[in-house]
């Protein structure tokens, strides 16, 4: 027999608006919305006075398994994702070894069927010669239960490396990916010649302030201005990942219909400022720039030049983030905060719960053309999380989730935290406790929906 559940008296923060109302869930779809009691609901969950919101999609994340899992791993990663309202994540491929291949995205995503608390996707990466493995990643095999299968959301190029030892800088390569491939495309920006002679310039002895010296504006610039106008050229859909500086701002918006992008909280919320008090800690790639740059990305959320919000959580342990720079590895964890600190930047009034569900669910599950997500509407999955706008909390390394077990905002005072979070019509956590035996599943993607933009022109899965 179906199973329903009735989420009663919630704000429901919904696509045109928030609505107090009901949402009614069978097995694990949304039923109905605005629906009332009747004696086929299994389990009534009062939710008065909390607001109800689509689950985040937090389309770029590093949960490094396989090869790094005293870090994080599929398990410990995903468990993260449910304590912070995260209900679907997409994973990169800078794991070791890296995701490049069919044999090792159908390893990652039968793991992830194992393993993973909430719903999963992964993510190609491009190396100078895996053009036919590219190709194929449209189709992946026998990865699904039922032998269905699956098409990856889309292609990742390290167009500057970072962690990790992807990296394709050529133009030759950057050609053919983008002119004979059908996925769409996302990319680290930061270009590589660049970077090194930055490096070279600030000589011997670097110190973490020449962290955004060597990875300046202009590296972030020159690849970006690179990767759009591939994309314009090829009409090909791309992605910029975490975008960073205020002049790559531009350059997106001339990419449209073809160029989406997205920003990380770091960018916004941390500038160079925070290196004296943070250190290593806000090291990361790309990386911080001036407090007006992150003003700008701020403001580029707010007026639509990008689109979507996502952590680019990158966890390592707090030993490997206290060696002395440049030994310090490049990366934050932020999966499970993320939604605490737009919850409580909505709280100062700076942003709404629309715009938060936008950037956090619609816009992801838009730009990669997740089937069912984003949303909460009849048909829908039901992937959602309850928040409670009241709620003020401080973020406290020792009640993280994530397996590296410490958070740059720890010690700030959030007010606004998810208390409950249903993946698949399944509650996966709530009152901080973690429901273990919930899994996810894979994404779907149907990328014939044309992305974000809708765009239609542009042949085949573009
Ligand atoms: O700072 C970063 N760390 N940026 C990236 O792009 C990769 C990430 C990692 O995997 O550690």
């Amino acid at each position: 027999m179906a199973k329903r559940v009735l989420i009663r008296g919630a704000q429901v923060v919904l696509p045109d608006g928030i609505a107090l109302t009901n949402v009614l869930l069978q097995d694990d779809k949304i039923l109905a919305v605005d629906a009332g009691w009747d004696q086929s609901c299994q389990e009534i969950v009062e939710a008065t006075g909390h607001y109800l919101l689509p689950g985040v999609i937090d389309d770029q994340v590093h949960f490094r398994e396989p090869g790094a899992e005293h870090k994080e791993d599929l398990e410990s990663g995903s468990r993260a994702c449910a304590a912070g309202g995260v209900t679907t994540f997409l994973e990169m491929p800078n794991t070791s070894p890296p995701a490049v291949d069919h044999e090792r995205l159908a390893w990652k995503y039968l793991r992830a069927a194992k393993v993973s608390r909430v719903n999963y996707g992964f993510y190609i990466g491009a190396t100078d010669s895996n053009l036919d493995a590219l190709r194929a990643a449209t189709q992946l095999k026998g990865v699904e239960p039922q032998g269905k299968s699956i098409c990856v959301p889309g292609i990742k190029i390290f167009i500057g490396s970072s962690t990790g030892d992807l990296l394709v800088d050529s133009q030759g390569a950057l050609e053919e990916i983008f002119s004979s491939t059908q996925l769409p495309i996302c990319a680290h920006c930061e270009d590589e010649s660049t970077v090194r002679a930055n490096r070279a310039m600030v000589g011997e002895n670097p110190t973490i302030q020449d962290h955004s010296r060597i990875r300046d504006t202009r590296a972030a610039t020159v690849a970006t201005s690179r990767a759009v106008d591939l994309a314009l050229r090829h009409k090909h859909r791309f992605h910029v990942l975490h975008a960073s500086a205020e002049d790559e701002l531009s350059l997106i918006r001339a990419g449209k219909p073809f160029v989406t992008a997205e920003a990380c909280p770091h960018h916004f919320l941390f500038s160079i400022d925070d290196y004296a008090r943070l250190g290593t800690l806000c090291q990361m790639n790309p990386a911080l720039k001036s407090r007006q740059d992150a003003v700008a990305i701020w403001n580029a959320l707010v007026d639509g030049t990008i689109q979507l919000i996502a952590t680019d959580h990158a966890p390592h342990t707090i030993q490997e983030k206290q060696l002395t720079y440049p030994a310090s590895p490049s990366g934050i964890p932020a999966v499970e905060n993320c939604l605490p600190l737009m919850l409580n930047r909505a709280n100062q009034g700076l942003c709404t719960l629309e715009q938060i569900a936008g950037w956090m669910s619609d816009a992801p599950a838009r730009v990669w053309g997740l089937v069912g997500k984003g949303r909460i509407e009849a048909g829908y999955d039901a992937d959602l999380v309850l928040v409670d706008m009241g709620l003020k909390r401080t973020v406290d390394n020792n009640v993280q989730f994530t397996r590296c077990g410490w958070s740059p905002w720890a010690g700030e005072v959030l007010q606004g935290w998810p208390i409950r979070t249903w993946v698949g019509g399944q509650t996966v956590f709530c009152q901080n406790q973690l429901l273990e035996s919930v899994r996810g599943r894979a994404v779907l993607c149907d990328h014939s929906r044309g992305g974000y933009w809708s765009l239609t022109s542009g042949v085949g899965l573009r």
